[in-house]
């Protein structure tokens, strides 16, 4: 785990440990007192780890206590102490697969056992990111509940932690001790926490940098009403005191075992965990927790093994404020600081201008982020951003990155603001923002260099023509140079012209060329999609071709005519309107209806007729592609929701499989779902649907369910 460091000499190093340890008390401060981080996690860690690395390598320059042989911090003056009886420890970290086989071997020797020895079995569980609190129960009774603090002595928060729903005022099931203090986390869900922000927002109040900081500000408020306001969770995860029955001890004899008693006796507890694993057994846990991260509800920082055997982890003991007996592998950290550099105004295709940011790159949920988008000035505004601050970004699973907010206390005196620029600063068009509207546009169109390059990328893209290898890099030279100008243009082009391009050589030039030609047989569908009409995207392109059938019909209808089509409401059709409309844009369809031919009108699967009878609903007649209405189908009047990974076909295949089998494939769960489809790896949207007692099938039974109308099949 060593970190190489330059060379210091003595004092230097002294100097450096006292930075060190000032550094590491003011974020433990602001961490534990203020809920306020200034730094994130990992950075912190990084600091904690520094110092560790210099305070053992050289113990005689680093006399006195060290903030990192302490545990939190001390409580908050307004809230009344709680002596713990048994300290609340804290936990070490591994980062690496190699910190963790390290620990493994390192353990079996202070065991005096072989690596690989049976006895040697971890339990693996979630590392919530939330608040550690103990809760103590007199004879089933919850009588007193508190924060860590420092370890030693903690927050008495009784009052706020009886509002938690899912903290049990009374344990249930029989042989409950005599004494049971119970330690875990409090945490607030995904989705609560967005919502609570929302809410804070709209009321001008102080909105939160996270789930984790958002638990701590509410559970650790003088009035438990603003507390019982706020939706906390709880899962328990280990125990503290505890008195109970000789007969009960003999029984519980493994860290599962205690995990289980506590879920018997009404306490929450993580389900996503495993008993009796081996290194190898870590290893898998640890992947597939990591995959299934950003699926769950709510934030973990990683996974925590402990060894199984409670007469195990008596004999392994303790290191200064750590027990040996357990580890913590982190995941990588999914936020992080770093330095806004500056913002960048972009121009999309429909002209809005987008700022975003420059980072100082910085290694965020496993890659390193240089741009976030910022979305619009509101958005610089609510999150008081300004140029040379230091940010919070998140980047969490495939989710793009996100600038959270500001770290005012680190804003340099040189710091300016962002003000958007008056002209599009491409083509130097004045901008418009409308009345009521958050963005502003660039009114120029397909004039404007920047709109018609990516008007260009639109028509190419899968969902629409499908001409794969035409991207940015060929788009920036075909339309600097002036070689395309009208959609159409696309098709005129040919290899001499192509084979001169950087980066292309004649074979490229062809199978360009190729894919180009390709592309002039398609659907109504994709080629309306494929016009990039604004608030004309993948599905409303599928429901006008169905309905309008030709794009005759369709340019020739009037608002009222459009609005008969499904989902399409007055700002829809003007927008169709007023693009069919504009004497540009028609020359533009007039010249790629010249090159394009529409042999179909979507792309749906084509479904083969048959009569049969799948979970009791009967699927009859014969429906051509065309038509939507009329016979029954398996998922006809269904809202089916997908779900995690399938192997056999991807989701958009999925989701036109339920569309063209009389459903609507959506994308979250509610009671208004009729079924989920759950993949693998099926994480948070699998267990709402379980709370709501949505019906759920697997892949095999979704597939089974198709397989009569596959005409692959
Ligand atoms: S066991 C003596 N298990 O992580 C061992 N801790 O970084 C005490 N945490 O202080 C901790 N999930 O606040 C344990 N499944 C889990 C946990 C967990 C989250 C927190 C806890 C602890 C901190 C250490």
């Amino acid at each position: 785990m060593a970190r190489s460091k330059p060379l210091l000499d003595a004092k230097e190093t002294r100097d450096r440990i006292v930075a060190l340890r000032a550094e590491v008390l003011k974020h433990q401060r602001a961490y534990h007192q203020q809920d306020a981080p200034l730094i994130s996690d990992a950075q912190y860690d990084a600091l904690v780890r520094e110092l560790e690395e210099l305070e053992s390598a050289f113990p005689d320059l680093a006399p006195g206590t060290s903030p990192v042989d302490q545990v939190g911090f001390a409580p908050k003056r307004e809230f009344s102490e709680v002596r713990h009886r048994v300290p609340m420890l804290s936990l070490n970290n591994a980062f690496e697969p190699q910190d963790v086989e390290q620990y493994v071997a390192r353990l079996a020797q202070n065991l005096g056992l072989a690596a690989d020895a049976p006895e040697l079995r971890f339990s693996a569980e979630l590392k919530f990111d939330g608040i550690a609190v103990s809760l103590r129960y007199e004879r089933g009774l919850l009588t007193q509940a508190a924060t860590r603090g420092d370890g030693s002595v903690g927050e008495d928060i009784t009052v706020n932690i009886r509002v938690i729903p899912s903290v049990p005022p009374r344990l249930t099931g029989n042989s409950i001790p005599e004494v049971l203090e119970v330690r875990g986390e409090v945490l607030m869900q995904k989705q609560d926490f967005a919502a609570l922000n929302q809410r804070q927002a709209a009321l001008g109040e102080k909105v939160f940098v996270n789930p984790r900081n958002a638990a701590a500000g509410s559970l650790r408020q003088l009035d438990p009403a603003v507390t019982a306001s706020r939706p906390l969770s709880f899962f328990a995860y280990g125990t503290g005191e505890v008195v109970l029955s000789r007969e009960l001890e003999s029984k519980l004899l493994t860290h599962s075992d205690w995990l289980n008693a506590l879920q018997g006796w009404g306490l929450p507890v993580g389900t996503l965990r495993r008993s009796q694993l081996d290194a190898e057994g870590l290893r898998r846990f640890y992947a597939d927790v990591l995959a299934r991260r950003s699926d769950l509800p709510f934030e973990i920082d990683g996974v925590v093994y402990k060894l199984e055997s409670l007469a195990l982890q008596a004999k392994a003991g303790f290191v200064s404020r750590a027990p040996r007996f357990a580890i913590a592998h982190k995941f990588p950290a999914e936020e992080a600081s770093t330095r806004l550099l500056d913002i960048d105004v972009q121009v999309g295709r429909t002209g809005a201008l987008t700022p975003v940011a420059r980072l100082e790159p910085v290694f965020v949920g496993g890659v390193t982020v240089t741009n976030a988008t910022l979305h619009n000035e509101d958005e610089i505004t609510r999150k008081g951003l300004m140029i040379g601050d230091t940010v919070w970004v998140r980047r969490a699973g495939d989710v793009i990155p996100e600038v959270l907010g500001t770290i005012a206390a680190l804003r340099p005196a040189d710091a300016r603001p962002f003000v958007m620029p008056m002209c599009c600063p491409v083509c130097g068009t004045k901008t418009v923002r409308e009345s009521g509207e958050a963005v502003s546009r660039c009114p120029a169109g397909l004039s404007c260099k920047a709109q018609r390059k990516q008007a260009f990328l639109h028509f190419a893209q899968r969902k629409a023509m499908d001409i794969e290898g035409l991207g940015e890099k060929i788009v920036d030279q075909l339309v600097d140079g002036g070689h395309v100008t009208h959609l159409s243009d696309i098709y005129r082009l040919d290899v001499p012209l192509l084979s001169n391009l950087e980066r292309m050589a004649e074979k490229s030039a062809q199978n360009l060329l190729d894919q180009i030609d390709r592309s002039r047989d398609a659907s109504l569908a994709r080629f309306l999609f494929a016009l990039g009409i604004r608030h004309v995207g993948e599905r409303t392109a599928r429901d006008l071709a169905l309905h309008f059938q030709s794009i005759d019909a369709l340019r020739s209808a009037t608002v009222e005519e459009l609005m008969q089509a499904p989902d399409v409401g007055p700002v829809v059709a003007a927008s169709i309107r007023s693009f069919f409309d504009l004497p540009e844009q028609a020359a533009v369809v007039d010249g790629l209806c010249a090159q394009v031919r529409i042999t179909r009108l979507d792309d749906r699967p084509a479904v083969a007729p048959v009569s049969v009878t799948v979970e009791g609903v009967k699927a009859a007649g014969e429906v051509g592609q065309t038509s939507t209405q009329a016979a029954s189908y398996p998922f006809t009047g269904m809202t089916v929701v997908l779900t995690g990974t399938l192997s056999s076909m991807s989701r958009d295949q999925a989701s036109d499989w339920i569309v063209a089998l009389g459903g609507k494939a959506s994308g979250s769960v509610s009671a208004k779902t009729s079924l989920v489809v759950a993949g693998e790896a099926a994480g948070s949207k699998l267990a709402k649907a379980q709370e709501l007692g949505v019906k759920v099938i697997d892949e095999a039974a979704f597939l089974a369910i198709i397989a009569p109308y596959r005409q692959d099949s």
